[in-house]
């Protein structure tokens, strides 16, 4: 029999815990310890690797990533009625499945392989001027600006036409904002703007298909089905906001990680082979999503506790990134270390996990080949300042370095 989760004494968090990431960590960490499940002012949060995964696997718990707005206590009804616009971010059910199923072939290794030498080259562009110098603000001068062009070239977007989107990222991102109702008018226009430019390269695509990632969606079709132009629409707008803050911000995490421990950059330097370990240890010690969020659709039974419909639970993958017993020393930064058959737990898992995870890693694995190439001997030259935690996407806001020059 299940003890309904309002009968237990468990341990109380603040949602928020503050903006200091790394007090944060510590204060989820030591609560792990004692409790797989603790109490927020919102909800509940899951903090072992075993039952974030028994969470996140579970379709019983919906997403509900698209609810930060009634979280924030948002009327706006324009906007909430956009919000409601079914999003493969937070669609259930069986028009999550459809929606995956005729879009992931579009996402798979092969196709984000096939961009791999563009990586390069928009890697390789951004570090001309900086190697030059031999010092920089990587934050702005190289993290923020790799994914747009990658995101473009994967849509088949032409290259004066990056700006916008660059432009159209930073401001439909905003919803992530904690101070949402500011937000409301820009976000929307972007939104606007994103989807009348959708609609026009759609009509392009259609008379003209090309090797990229809207031609495949166009083209996707299983057993007669189709996605509409409206839904097509949705999957940029999604790559858009799954693609762009989460990769610039898990290469700036990994920047400091690896000023911090030269000799893990000196290794991956050597034996650039490890890079896909690399961007796995990255994202296991540091994962610019350190948790999402979910509702329970019905009333769950879990792990001996009775959850009621409604109940709100976040998952702290980045609290079970450093379960022990899945992940032997945890605190050690190892590039080489072995995997363990259980996956870091920053892209996600379930029915949600990451779309664009194939893409990310080659994104990641392209700039730390070539970034450890030419620029060795990386290291801090002065503080680095963080973006506000929030619940979102974490990464620097301001990452000061020098290294070797002229490579
Ligand atoms: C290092 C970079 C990235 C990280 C850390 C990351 C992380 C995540 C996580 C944690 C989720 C699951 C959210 C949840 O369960 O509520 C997710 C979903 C998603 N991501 Fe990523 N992501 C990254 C890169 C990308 C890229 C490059 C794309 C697209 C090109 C992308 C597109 C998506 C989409 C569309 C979803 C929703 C999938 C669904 O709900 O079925 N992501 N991502």
């Amino acid at each position: 029999m299940a003890t309904p989760v309002d009968e237990l004494s468990l341990p109380k968090l603040d949602f928020f815990l503050g903006t200091n990431r790394e007090d944060r960590r510590k204060v989820l960490r030591t609560t792990a310890k004692q409790s797989w499940l603790a109490q927020t002012d919102i909800g509940y949060t899951v903090l072992t690797y075993e039952t974030i995964m028994g969470v996140l696997r579970d379709k019983r718990w919906h997403s509900a990533t698209g609810l930060g707005a009634q979280l924030q206590g948002i009327t706006n009804p324009e906007y909430l009625n956009r919000r409601r616009r079914v999003s493969i971010l937070n669609a259930e059910g069986d028009v999550h499945v459809r929606l995956r199923r005729l879009v992931a072939p579009a996402f798979s290794p092969r196709s984000a392989d096939r961009l791999r030498p563009f990586m390069r080259d928009v890697v390789n562009e951004l570090v001309d001027p900086l190697s030059a110098k031999g010092s920089g603000e990587i934050v702005q001068e190289l993290c923020e600006p790799y994914p747009i062009p990658i995101i473009c070239e994967l849509l088949g977007a032409p290259k004066e036409d990056w700006q916008s989107f660059s432009k159209w990222a930073t401001d439909v991102l905003r919803i992530f904002s904690e101070n949402l109702a500011n937000e409301l008018d820009v976000i929307m226009k972007a939104q606007d703007e994103i989807n009348a430019y959708t609609r026009n390269l759609i009509e392009q695509r259609r008379s003209e298909p090309r090797e990229d990632l809207l031609t495949d969606l166009i083209a996707a079709e299983e057993e007669g089905d189709r996605l509409t132009s409206e839904e097509l629409e949705m999957m940029v707008e999604a790559v858009i906001i799954g693609g762009t803050d989460t990769t610039r911000n898990q290469l700036g995490l990994a920047l400091v990680l690896f000023a911090n421990n030269p000799e893990q950059w000196s290794i991956l330097r050597e034996r650039p082979e490890l890079a896909p370990r690399a961007v796995e240890e990255v994202m296991r010690y540091h994962g610019a999503v350190g948790g999402t969020i979910r509702f329970a659709s019905e009333d769950i039974e879990y792990n001996g506790v009775l959850f009621p419909k409604g109940t709100f639970m976040s998952t702290s993958m980045g609290t079970g990134n450093f379960d022990e017993s899945v992940f032997p020393q945890p605190d050690l930064f190892d590039i080489t270390r072995e995997p363990v058959g259980q996956p870091q737990l920053s892209f996600g898992a379930g029915i949600h996990y990451c779309l664009g995870a194939s893409l990310a890693r080659a994104e990641l694995q392209e700039a730390f080949i070539t970034l450890s190439q030419r620029m060795p001997n990386l290291a801090l030259n002065g503080t680095v300042e963080y973006k506000p935690t929030g619940v979102g996407i974490f990464g620097p806001a301001s990452l000061p370095v020098t290294f070797t020059k002229g490579l």
